[in-house]
């Protein structure tokens, strides 16, 4: 079967990027963020990035690269009749999961668009009215459902026309508006009156904040947000041009993908600032962007209505447009697989993830629901699918990548593949096989630990 390419090199850099981009960067980070101690936090996960996330991500764009395949015949290829298949295995049916519930928090972020575009937020004034079009609308049976189905099958139009007139078109058009709606709310929260000790806070680092726990929780959000361990960006990267420098790509992505999220943060707590919100440590949690936001900008602007209706409504477009282009590539990770594996149309293959996905989003939908009783170790089955996708699926998939890289992988393919060939130069070449061989190994392996209270 032939195979489809990006077409040129901002697409690929954009599609990347779109994977990366995404509610990790607009409603996780700020979370991670307010919860662990501000600026310090973000230095933590600035090293976390450079450590751990780039020698990932040039491990996964090399992989993909070289072996032009999906993410499970990529390990097959590179290690004929071993187990290593498995890592890529394991990213399909991460990718898979991760879909089925990021999807429904994608269908809830297309309801508050509407309401925010139908003013419903005006005049409501208290936490509990807030909470309670929450409570109201993701606990029904129907809705959430309607939204998340939404959500899929918008991911399944721009899937099934292919990698260049769907994912890498869609991904041109989806990421620079993405970046102006950013940039315009950045501008609007910063200059408003009153923002200027939230601007502090994510300037002003407190090392005393720094403990163990917010170095773990920074290497995880970095794992989330960059889209790494689960052969999304090896899916990607199959479809990169032979002269693609992967290095450079690499930074490309983190910076992008960083420079996002720091700017949400700027959106979010200058705007908490302004409207004297103080948030409190409740206020950041999951329930961030829709209890505690949309409430935070109709005091912010309270005095300008019609600023706080364009400042809402933007917001969640942009949400919408994040989330989707993340949910483009995890379906993509699981339709090149089951199309190449099983010799499949590509729409055939698609419509079938897109079913699956559906089916198991139902399930984490009515988990806010009706669902609600069904209960392991105290977790819904949204929290169940969350917890083990990105505590540990993530983690250990991109464990698996950076020995993978480092210990399997032969040195002489791997500095072909980085310097296209003797092309490009790469000085940094022995730092990134020590780091991949010892430090990121080790630190995810100390992650994952922590999350089972070991460490
Ligand atoms: N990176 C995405 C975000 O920040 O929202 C989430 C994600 C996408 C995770 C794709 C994993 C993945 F493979």
């Amino acid at each position: 079967m032939e195979r489809e390419n990006f077409g040129s090199k901002i697409g690929a850099i954009l599609a990347a990027a779109g994977s990366a981009v995404g509610l990790g960067n607009i409603w996780r980070f700020p979370i991670e963020t307010g919860r662990n101690g501000g600026a310090a936090f973000i230095l933590v996960y600035i090293g976390c990035i450079i450590l751990l996330g780039m020698p990932i991500m040039m491990s996964e764009f090399l992989i993909g690269r070289h072996t032009q395949s999906n993410t499970a015949r990529a390990y097959q290829k590179l290690a004929p009749g071993t187990p290593w298949k498995w890592v890529g295995r394991l990213g399909v049916f991460t990718g898979f999961f991760i879909l089925s519930y990021y999807a429904v928090v994608a269908g809830w972020t297309v309801e508050y668009a509407l309401l925010a575009l139908g003013n419903q937020f005006q005049g409501m004034t208290t936490k509990e009215e807030y909470e309670r079009v929450f409570t109201d609308f993701s606990s029904d049976p129907v809705w959430p459902i309607v939204w998340l189905i939404v959500f899929i099958l918008l991911t399944h139009f721009v899937i099934v026309r292919g990698v260049a007139r769907g994912i890498e078109r869609w991904s041109k058009v989806l990421m620079p508006l993405l970046f102006i709606i950013v940039a315009v709310l950045v501008v609007c929260s910063v200059s408003m009156p009153g923002a200027g000790s939230g601007v502090e806070f994510l300037l002003r680092p407190d090392f005393s904040k720094v403990t163990g726990k917010v170095v773990l929780n920074a290497m995880g959000q970095a794992f989330y947000s960059l889209s790494l361990g689960m052969g999304c960006l090896c899916t990607y990267a199959s479809y990169f041009d032979r002269k693609t420098n992967l290095a450079k790509t690499t930074l490309q992505v983190c910076i992008i993908d960083t420079l996002i999220a720091l700017m949400a943060g700027f959106i979010i707590f200058p705007a908490a600032a302004a409207a004297n919100y103080g948030l409190a440590p409740q206020d950041i949690g999951p329930n961030l962007i829709f209890i505690t936001l949309p409430n935070v900008f109709q005091h912010a602007f309270g005095a300008v209505p019609a600023l706080a209706y364009v400042f809402s409504a933007m917001f969640y477009l942009l949400l919408i447009v994040a989330a989707l282009t993340s949910t483009i590539s995890m379906h993509e990770v699981v339709t090149s697989y089951m199309s190449e594996e099983f010799n499949l149309k590509r729409s055939r293959s698609a419509l079938i993830e897109t079913t699956l996905s559906i089916v198991l989003g139902i399930f984490c939908a009515l988990s806010f629901g009706k669902l609600a009783d069904w209960r392991l170790l105290d977790m819904t089955i949204f929290d169940i699918f969350d917890w083990t996708a990105s505590n540990i699926c993530l983690p250990v998939g991109g464990m698996f990548i950076a020995l993978f890289t480092g210990w399997y992988l032969d040195r002489q393919l791997f500095r072909d593949e980085i310097t296209n060939g003797g092309t490009v130069r790469a000085p940094y070449f022995k730092v990134l096989i020590f780091v991949l061989r010892y430090i990121t190994p080790l630190l995810i392996l100390a992650i994952i630990l922590s999350n089972f209270g070991l460490f």
